[in-house]
This record gives structure tokens, sequence and C-alpha cells, in this order.
């Protein structure tokens, strides 16, 4: 569907573009036409896809450390598409929970979301331009799941989050949407799902009976930046195969 979407040369902003979902939003919307500046932490990562995907933009840079953000975008912009993707999960039981896990799943789920969208939305006001951003969410915001009591945490406040952005960045014509994935096998799925019976059992809770592949999610991100959704705003889109309502 990409060709229809009227990506071609507007310029996007994915976080998280170095692995999995993020990285696959940013090949993505380059094969679409987008002018893509993909930023993630590990310069590995961004070399590789700016191989395989001439035109990329990479910006290497840790999203927890505010002031190296600040300074980075300040000058990369300005945007009219954005994705806030970059995340960590860190499970631990609720009673192990550390500082450490807590803080830095604060600063790189929530933190930085806020942080870039205002980078972002500022330079998009400037200029006058409609705008969409994204936020990666998941079914973990609104589902309570064993170990995730920090990752679940930082989920539901960007929810939260992103309804405010939508309602006051609304009048500026930029629309604000999260998307919210079941479990992806991406290397954070990987890492957290890999045992068959965890996985077993959250696969008999999710109506559709599978987890979901990186470009359902990809897919529904491409809608909600596109201009074929142009009046959504403030909404969460299931990519969770109706685990939601199960
Ligand atoms: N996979 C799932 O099951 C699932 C389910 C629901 C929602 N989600 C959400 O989907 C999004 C993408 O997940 P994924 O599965 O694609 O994850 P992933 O495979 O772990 O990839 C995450 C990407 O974000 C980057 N990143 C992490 N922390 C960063 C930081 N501080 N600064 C800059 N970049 C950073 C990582 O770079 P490094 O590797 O270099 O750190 C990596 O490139 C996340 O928001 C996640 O919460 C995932």
């Amino acid at each position: 569907m990409e060709p229809q979407l009227g990506f071609r040369g507007r310029r996007a902003l994915v976080t998280g573009a170095g692995k999995g979902i993020g990285r696959a939003v940013a090949a993505a919307l380059s094969r679409a036409g987008a002018r893509v500046t993909a930023l993630s932490r590990t310069a590995a990562d961004l070399e590789s896809l700016a191989q395989e995907c001439p035109g990329i933009e990479p910006l290497c840079l840790d999203l927890a450390d505010w002031e190296a953000t600040e300074a980075a975008l300040r000058t990369a912009g300005p945007f009219e598409l954005l994705v806030n993707n970059a995340a960590v999960a860190l499970l631990q039981p609720f009673l192990e929970v550390t500082r450490e896990a807590l803080d830095r799943s604060l600063d790189v789920n929530l933190r930085s979301v806020l942080h870039v969208s205002q980078i972002v939305a500022r330079q998009m006001i400037a200029q006058g331009v409609p705008g969409a951003i994204v936020n990666v969410s998941s079914q973990a915001s609104q589902r309570a799941l064993r170990d995730h009591a920090v990752y679940c945490s930082t989920k539901s406040a960007l929810d939260m989050l992103s309804k405010v952005m939508a309602m006051e960045l609304g009048p500026h014509k930029i629309r604000v949407n999260t998307v919210n994935p079941t479990v992806v096998m991406t290397d954070m799925g990987r890492i957290n799902w890999s045992d068959p019976q965890k996985s077993a059992a959250m696969i008999n809770r999710i109506p559709l009976g599978k987890f979901a592949e990186v470009d359902d999610v990809v897919n529904s991100i491409l809608f909600l930046l596109s201009d074929k959704s142009a009046m959504t705003t403030g909404s969460s889109l299931m990519v969770d195969g109706g685990f939601l309502v199960s």
C-alpha cells in the first residue's frame, strides 16, 4: 500500500530505527519516497540500514541523554512525520524492580517521547506545516502482565501522553496516535517471549491465535502517518489479534 500513501518528499524521523519495528518503518517510509532520518543507539545498525536503504540519514544517539537529544535534533529537522518507536522492556517481578531499570525505562519509553515530540512539534508549528506523530505503545498499556510493572506503566503513561498531545497539538494541525501491538518476535520479543510455555499461554489469550508480524505493525503505523487517517487523532490502534477484547 506504500505508493498511495502520499509520503513522497515528506520528511520523517523514526526513533529506535536500528532494529525491529523501527528499522522496518524507516525502510518502508524510505521506499515510499519519504526523506527519512533514522535515529538509534548502535552505530553499526544504522550503517547497515543506510547501506540497505540509500538516502536514509542516520542519527546515532542515546535518547536517554536529554542534552544530547536536544543538541542533535535542533539541527536535524524540520520533520512532518514522527514515529516515537524506541523503547526498552526490562522485565522484573514487582518486588525486585530496581531503581536503574525504572529510571532507564522512564527515560527511554516516556521522557524521550515527550522531549523529541516537543522539539519536532515546535519545528512543525514554526514551519506552519501539518504533521503526524505515531507513538509505539503496546497491549501492555491496558492489561497487567506478570513482571511488566515498569513496562506496563510506561506504556500506559505513553497512551495518556499521546491523548494530551493530540488535544493540544490538534489546533496546529498535528495529529497524534498510538499503535498498540501484541508480542512481535523482534529482538525485544525474543528476549521476553521465547519460553514456549510463556508464549503458548499468551497465544491462547489472543483470539486470532498468533503473535503479530513486524509488517502488521508497520502497516498500521503507515496508515496513521498518512492522510488516509486525516480525521483520526488521539486514538490507539490495537494490533493485538483481539487480545484486549478477550
Ligand atoms: N516486540 C514486541 O513484542 C513489542 C510488543 C508491543 C510493543 N512493542 C514496542 O514496539 C517498539 C519497538 O520494539 P521492537 O520489538 O522493535 O524492539 P527492539 O527490537 O528491541 O528494537 C528497539 C530499537 O530501539 C533502539 N533503542 C532502544 N533504546 C534506545 C535509546 N535509548 N536511544 C536510541 N535508540 C534506542 C534499539 O537500539 P539498541 O539495540 O542499539 O539499543 C533498537 O534499535 C517499542 O516501543 C516496543 O515497546 C514491541
